[in-house]
């Protein structure tokens, strides 16, 4: 029985490491990656909350993901309260599981907010002119009302968060029938240390 070559990173731990960001990175620019659309735990008062985001950015220089959000939603609220965060996603075509566990930044007016700005899409500055806020009680489900692609560059802007999650372990998983791989790396203010675990 024939089967598909092991991948180049199987038993490389820097390889995976590289791996680790080169599929976050292309999860950020792909709609069709796993990765472009892992979930974001934070932490709220009464306990964890889960929800799904897009990955706007992945820069394994800095060991940092973006994303952005209302700065109105429940999820800018809890970073701020506590900016303790993980994110979590599963990619099928790969086989790969990749978590990430940091700290989060919310930028709303400096240059890491402008530039997240300037590059989102008109179609997607539309739902930052959400009225009312993410969250509210509606009297019907469609009784709030979005700006048109014009008013939104305006509307949109006040409520617009990009926010940055330093990360500060990493841990991949990928599943293979012939043995699965694990490894975790974490880091401090220094260099990623990491190691192969079992899965
Ligand atoms: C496919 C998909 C992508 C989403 N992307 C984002 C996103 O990038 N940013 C965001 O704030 N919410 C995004 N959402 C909505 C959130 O999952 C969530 O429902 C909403 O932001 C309210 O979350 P909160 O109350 O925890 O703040 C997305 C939802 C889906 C289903």
């Amino acid at each position: 029985m024939t089967r598909a070559p092991l991948p180049d990173f199987y038993d490389d731990l820097d390889a995976t490491f590289a791996e680790l960001w080169r599929l976050l990175a292309e999860g950020a620019a792909q709609g069709r990656s796993g990765f472009h659309l892992p979930a974001l735990a934070t932490l709220g008062p009464d306990g964890p909350r889960l929800r799904t985001v897009v990955l706007r950015e992945a820069d394994a220089e800095s060991g940092t993901l973006r994303f952005h959000c209302d700065r109105r939603s429940d999820k800018a609220a809890e970073i701020l309260a506590n900016p303790a965060c993980a994110l979590a996603a599963y990619d099928e075509a790969s086989k790969i599981q990749i978590r990430i566990e940091g700290r989060a930044t919310l930028h709303t007016d400096d240059a890491v907010a402008e530039a997240a700005w300037a590059g989102s899409r008109a179609m997607s500055r539309v739902c930052y002119g959400a009225d009312p806020a993410p969250g509210t009680a509606l009297p019907a489900g469609g009784a709030y009302t979005l700006p048109d692609e014009n008013a939104a560059a305006s509307l949109g802007r006040p409520h617009f968060a990009a926010v940055r999650v330093r990360a500060a372990r990493l841990d991949f998983l990928y599943l293979d029938r012939r043995g699965h791989r694990r490894a975790a790396w974490t880091r401090g203010q220094g260099d990623w240390t990491g190691g192969w675990i079992a899965p």
